[in-house]
């Protein structure tokens, strides 16, 4: 009823610490659009949280190790009562998986997202899936100025859009950022920019026609990948969030990209991959000579190689060509997530078939012509697998082990192991399984911790660190 939305709107004065997101506002012509699904939904929407504080945060031990490789895992609370968190762990060989330190987030229940670095590695930024739930802010952002503690900064969220998911630096400071939803959680999302102080300052497209493009044709920004030479942002269509939640038809996937102009962020063309059923992830290839770049396809798993500077037989620019299919087993995986990373040699590529327990690894150095890796017969050691991130080192990928679990407000409800795995990287681009951290296990005071995304600094070579 419109009364559970008054009754936790009555309840925000409660914490002065949470900020809560404003309505859009009213624009003619483009505000209703906006705002009208949510009235379709409201007589039936129980999913908003009342914005209560978390509870008090269990003491930890600190750890004075200074390892030269760091890992950041921006990771729920299992119980959504306590606070969420950044806790960061050291990945060198001798002492993997200790504990160094968890910095606290002032809210619960944001189902921590994707995280980020700043260029220059002193501020992380992580956002928040359902914040918008409980009213509270979707950006969260730390000073990792001294790497081994963490300090919790700041927070804030758009005005137009909401549910924050991947995140790019912009070399001279500050972010780009995909929010999915609309500030309602429907479509249209934007794409946000941030300053260097992390203020948002845009969320983009601004201009008339791009508006009226993502008004007309479902717009739901998840993946983004930019290509600072060539001028060109990618950003990939995944769901419309608000459907993942009751009550809910089923999730309402797109099969688009959006090809930017990067120095006048407004969209070029619309790219379609017929059949995608909800596009995660978009990565350009580091080094490709054309700037190609790869999408994965969740729903009809495939890969498929995008050229932004080609055009189509009508003159669309920006091509979608198929380069592999990940086969009929894995669509009948009822596939839900699918993300990527790929080598800074632009040879090998990982895959999540996050629904089949699965990562795949590809040799992609011939794109008409990639060579599978891993056996796809084999059973991982692994449930949910969704995010991953090949470290600075290249020799490992970090994969955490948990996508989204809705409970009872959604359809979501992908089952996971709550593990940060560390998996290595063989000298012929194939993966071994070797170590993990059990979030479960290191965060039971919490009712477990749900690691959806991970950061690495790499502090071996102290004249050049790596962030990534
Ligand atoms: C796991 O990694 C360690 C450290 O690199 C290595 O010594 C060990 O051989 C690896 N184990 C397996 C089973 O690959
Ligand atoms: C992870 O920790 C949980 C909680 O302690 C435990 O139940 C589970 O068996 C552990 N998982 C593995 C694979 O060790």
């Amino acid at each position: 009823m419109a009364g559970i939305l008054i009754s936790a709107l009555a309840l925000a004065p409660l914490s002065q610490a949470i900020s809560i997101p404003s309505l859009p506002p009213k624009i003619q012509g483009v505000t209703t659009p906006l705002i009208q699904p949510l009235y379709d939904l409201l007589p039936a929407l129980p999913i908003l949280q009342a914005p209560l504080p978390p509870l008090d945060s269990p003491a930890f031990t600190p750890s004075n190790i200074k390892p030269k490789k760091v890992g950041y895992y921006w990771v729920g609370a299992g119980d959504k009562e306590h606070a969420d968190f950044l806790a960061t762990y050291s990945l060198d060989d001798d002492t993997f998986g200790t504990l160094i330190y968890v910095t606290d987030v002032p809210t619960s229940g944001n189902d921590p997202h994707h995280i980020g670095v700043s260029s220059d590695g002193q501020t992380i930024v992580g956002g928040g899936l359902l914040s918008l739930l409980k009213l509270q802010d979707t950006a969260y952002y730390f000073d990792v100025s001294n790497p081994y503690r963490p300090a919790f900064k700041k927070s804030n969220s758009a005005l137009l859009s909401s549910i924050a998911d991947e995140i790019r630096p912009k070399p001279d400071g500050g972010f780009f950022i995909t929010y999915m939803g609309s500030a309602l959680g429907t479509s249209p999302g934007r794409l946000v920019e941030t300053d260097a102080d992390f203020n948002i300052i845009h969320e983009w497209p601004e201009d008339v026609e791009g508006t009226l493009g993502i008004l007309a044709e479902q717009f739901s920004p998840h993946g983004i990948s930019i290509d600072w030479d060539r001028n060109y942002i990618l950003t990939s269509d995944f769901v419309v969030p608000l459907s993942i939640l009751k009550p809910s038809t089923g999730v309402i996937r797109a099969q688009t990209l959006r090809l930017w102009n990067l120095e006048s962020r407004t969209i070029i063309s619309t790219i379609t991959i017929p059949g995608g059923s909800g596009i995660q992830d978009v990565k350009f290839i580091p080094g490709n000579p054309e700037g190609a770049a790869i999408a994965a396809t969740v729903g009809s798993a495939q890969l498929w190689v995008i050229y932004p500077g080609r055009k189509d037989s009508n003159g669309n620019q920006g091509v979608a060509e198929l380069i592999y299919d990940f086969g009929d087993t894995i669509r009948a995986t009822n596939p839900i997530a699918s993300y990527s990373d790929i080598t800074q040699d632009g040879k090998y590529i990982y895959v999540t078939l996050t629904s089949a327990n699965h990562v795949a690894a590809l040799d992609i150095s011939d794109l008409t012509n990639p060579k599978r890796l891993d056996d796809p017969d084999e059973v991982h050691p692994i449930v949910g697998p969704h995010y991953i991130k090949v470290t600075p080192d290249q020799k490992h990928i970090v994969v955490t082990d948990y996508f989204v679990q809705t409970g009872e407000i959604g359809i979501v409800n992908v089952p996971a192991d709550f593990k940060a795995q560390y998996i290595d990287i063989n000298d012929d681009g194939s993966i071994s399984f070797n170590r993990s951290i059990n979030f479960s296990q290191e965060f039971e005071n919490r009712g477990g911790g749900k690691p959806h995304s991970a950061l690495v600094f790499d502090f071996t070579d102290p004249e050049h660190p790596l962030y990534y």
